[in-house]
């Protein structure tokens, strides 16, 4: 299936991307736990180059757990500085601040600045759409207290920013990217974790290529989740859709699987954690790592 995606505001969110970075010394770029490779998108990198960074891997309680950890190591090992979060249940969110705080005051001290430790830190959270960016700047701001600072004249005009600590200051609208399709691999990682409408995809083969994926390492679950004989994950996707439908009595009148209905279900049980943990990509490299993942996945 070919993914195409025309966001038609793709101009006004650049320009408004840009005129925002320009007023904050840290952005906390959100990416999802599930699909830490496809939710990233490289443009941040072109715009923000190397200045202060944090990653903060969202939707851990969705993600494999052994997998979350190969990525945060593999984007520490490329000079990030990573939080491992969970905004929805508030877990991780207190790491975000002094992550910020450290990045900044290494950045001082290697600068030989006077400032280091006491200046005002601006920080924005972005990343795609539905990683959770408006989670985590609701969980943040909760954490500081959620004292709004107001309009200020000049550099800050029109912007809310929320004091999050005493050094530390948040934009409290986040940064929207937009989804990086660099192949269709990667489009279909984010039409499964839901950063791309599924308006603008088929539900029937998006579900049949979503269990062409899980089907050899989260094959058990499957088969625990919807009593389907461990036989049928040898066939393709959409034969296995097929099979979830007639196990779960999705059937029109004469008798035949309703595969539309089928496949929303399946993408929602997905989505929300009713299969369980699940990690669609694992870093490059770290492919090998066969005992972890199929310790997790079991
Ligand atoms: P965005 O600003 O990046 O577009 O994302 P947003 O915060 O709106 O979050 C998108 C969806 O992801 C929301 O669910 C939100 O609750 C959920 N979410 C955010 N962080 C996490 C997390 O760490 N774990 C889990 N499991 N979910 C998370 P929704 O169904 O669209 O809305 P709602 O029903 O929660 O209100």
């Amino acid at each position: 299936m070919q993914i195409q995606w025309f966001p038609g505001h793709m101009a006004k969110t650049r320009k408004m991307m840009e005129e925002n970075i320009r007023l904050v010394d840290v952005v906390v770029e959100v990416i999802d736990a599930r699909a830490p490779y496809s939710s990233k998108n490289p443009y941040l990198d072109k715009l923000w180059q190397k200045r202060p960074r944090v990653i903060a891997l969202n939707k851990t309680d969705l993600a494999d757990p052994s997998i979350t950890a190969l990525w945060k190591k593999y984007y520490l090992e490329q000079g990030y500085s990573v939080v491992a979060i969970d905004a929805a249940h508030n877990k991780g969110i207190r790491e975000i601040t002094p992550a910020v705080e450290a990045l900044i005051e290494q950045r001082d001290k290697e600068r030989g600045s006077k400032k280091a430790g006491t200046r005002t830190i601006k920080m924005m959270i972005t990343g795609i759409p539905n990683v959770g960016k408006s989670t985590v700047v609701n969980a943040v701001a909760k954490r500081g207290g959620a004292a709004k600072t107001g309009n200020k004249p000049g550099v800050t005009r029109d912007k809310q920013w929320i004091k999050v600590s005493d050094h530390v200051m948040l934009l409290d609208t986040p940064g929207i990217l937009w989804p990086k399709f660099e192949n269709n691999e990667t489009g279909l990682n984010l039409a499964f974790i839901g950063s791309i409408s599924d308006d603008v995809v088929n539900l029937y083969q998006l579900a049949s290529e979503l269990l062409d994926r899980l089907k050899g390492p989260y094959g058990s679950r499957l088969v625990g989740r919807y009593g389907i004989d461990p036989s049928v994950l040898d066939k393709s996707g959409d034969i296995i859709l097929e099979e979830i439908g007639r196990k779960r009595g999705h059937l029109f009148k004469g008798g035949q699987v309703d595969t539309d209905r089928t496949a929303v279900m399946v993408l929602d049980e997905f989505r929300s954690g009713k299969l369980n943990r699940i990690s669609l990509e694992v870093p490059k490299g770290r492919e090998g790592n066969k005992d972890a993942q199929s310790e997790s996945r079991s």
